[in-house]
Order: structure tokens, then C-alpha cells, then sequence
């Protein structure tokens, strides 16, 4: 049984909240579906027509019952517009580790807006009582990733070789972290 809710309410940070997929996201997904890494590294086929966007948007209803972890869409908090996804994806339960993901659709970059959703993420993640350690791993090329991570307060643990198979090669991977912060004080 998973120990592990929907929040009550949407997780929020700068302009964006992260809320659930809603079938009038599909000209973000499209838009994600043009990217030429997007594809690569989740399950939204490249270039995809309304019915895949659709699937892809369905499957993330799915995702929590699952026991995979959490994916919301990004969506600016004046209009709720989407602009991208987030995952809070459980790694290993036990010890506290799930790794975090995020895309921003093409047509919403270069606003720091992944900044915004990733520190909206990890503030959720530790309203999680289990959760003590998210986890990212990021392509060493992926300089606006890597750039994100760290203004979101991620610190780098180092390059993991051949980490990921990615579109059929071996890829070299940065593990970035963030653990709870601890409280008292
Ligand atoms: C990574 C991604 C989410 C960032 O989206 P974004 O919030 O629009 O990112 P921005 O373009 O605003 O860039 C974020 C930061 O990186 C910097 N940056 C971006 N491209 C850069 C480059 N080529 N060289 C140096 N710095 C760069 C920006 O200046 C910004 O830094 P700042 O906060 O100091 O101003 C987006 O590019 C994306 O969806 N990429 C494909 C999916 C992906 O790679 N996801 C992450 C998987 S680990």
C-alpha cells in the first residue's frame, strides 16, 4: 500500500503550481511532443498527434495508484495556463529517495519557469513524511538543467558513468541532491 496522497492543495512556487493533467493541456504536451530530448527521456512519443498527447496525458492520471510517484503539469498561477510537467518519482521508499523531473514545453522557455517548478517540487516532497533525499540526474551537456538544479538549491554529488541507457546509447549522468532540511533551530 502506498503511503503517499495527492495533496490537498496545489504545490506552489514564483508563477507556477503544480497541478493535475487536464485534457486542455494538450497544446502544452504538443508543444513538449516538438522538443527533440522531451521524447527521449519520457514516455510522450516524438512529434505525437492529439490522440497521443491524449494517451500521455491519460497515463498520468495513473501514475500515483501505480506507486510510481507523482506527475503534475506546470501551470502559471495567474491563469493556470500549462506550461510543463514535474515528477516527484519514487526511487526507494525504505530510504527515503524519490528523483525529481521536469520539462518546460518549448514556447515557455528562457524564464527560469523549471526554477519555479522544481522548488515547488521539493518543498512538496517534504511534506511527505517519508521522504528524506530527491534526486536528479542530469546529462553533463544539459547546461539550463544542470543551471536550474543549483538555483533550486541542488548540490552536485558527482558524475555517474554510463548511468542511463538513453535512445539505445550509454549516457554519463550528474547526480545532483537536495536532502530535508532539518527543522527546529
Ligand atoms: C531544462 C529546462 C526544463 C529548463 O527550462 P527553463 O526554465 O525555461 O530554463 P531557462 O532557459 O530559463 O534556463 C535556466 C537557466 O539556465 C541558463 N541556461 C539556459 N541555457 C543555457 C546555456 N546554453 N548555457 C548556459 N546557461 C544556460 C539560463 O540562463 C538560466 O540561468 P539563470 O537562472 O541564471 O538565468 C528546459 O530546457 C527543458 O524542458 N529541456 C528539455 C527537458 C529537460 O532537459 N529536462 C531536464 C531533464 S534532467
Amino acid at each position: 500500500m502506498t503511503p503517499l496522497r495527492w495533496p490537498a492543495t496545489d504545490p506552489v512556487a514564483g508563477r507556477v503550481r503544480l497541478r493535475a493533467f487536464r485534457d486542455t493541456d494538450l497544446p502544452m504536451v504538443l508543444d513538449l511532443a516538438t522538443d527533440p530530448y522531451v521524447p527521449r527521456i519520457s514516455t510522450l512519443p516524438a512529434d505525437a498527434d492529439e490522440a497521443a498527447a491524449l494517451a500521455y496525458i491519460g497515463r498520468q492520471h495513473g501514475r500515483l495508484a501505480e506507486g510510481r510517484g507523482f506527475s503534475f503539469c506546470v501551470a502559471l498561477t495567474d491563469d493556470s495556463a500549462a506550461v510543463g510537467t514535474a515528477g516527484l518519482w519514487v526511487d526507494d521508499l525504505g530510504h527515503g529517495r524519490f528523483r525529481g523531473g521536469y520539462t518546460i514545453a518549448p514556447g515557455r522557455r528562457g524564464h527560469g519557469l523549471a526554477g519555479d517548478a522544481l522548488r515547488a517540487l521539493t518543498a512538496f516532497a517534504w511534506t511527505l513524511e517519508v521522504a528524506h533525499r530527491v534526486e536528479l540526474y542530469v546529462e553533463p551537456w544539459n547546461v539550463a538543467s544542470l543551471r536550474t538544479a543549483e538555483r533550486a538549491g541542488y548540490v552536485c554529488e558527482g558524475l555517474l558513468r554510463d548511468h542511463h541507457r538513453i535512445g539505445g546509447a550509454w549516457c554519463d549522468m550528474v547526480l545532483l541532491a537536495a536532502l530535508r532540511p532539518v527543522s527546529g533551530g
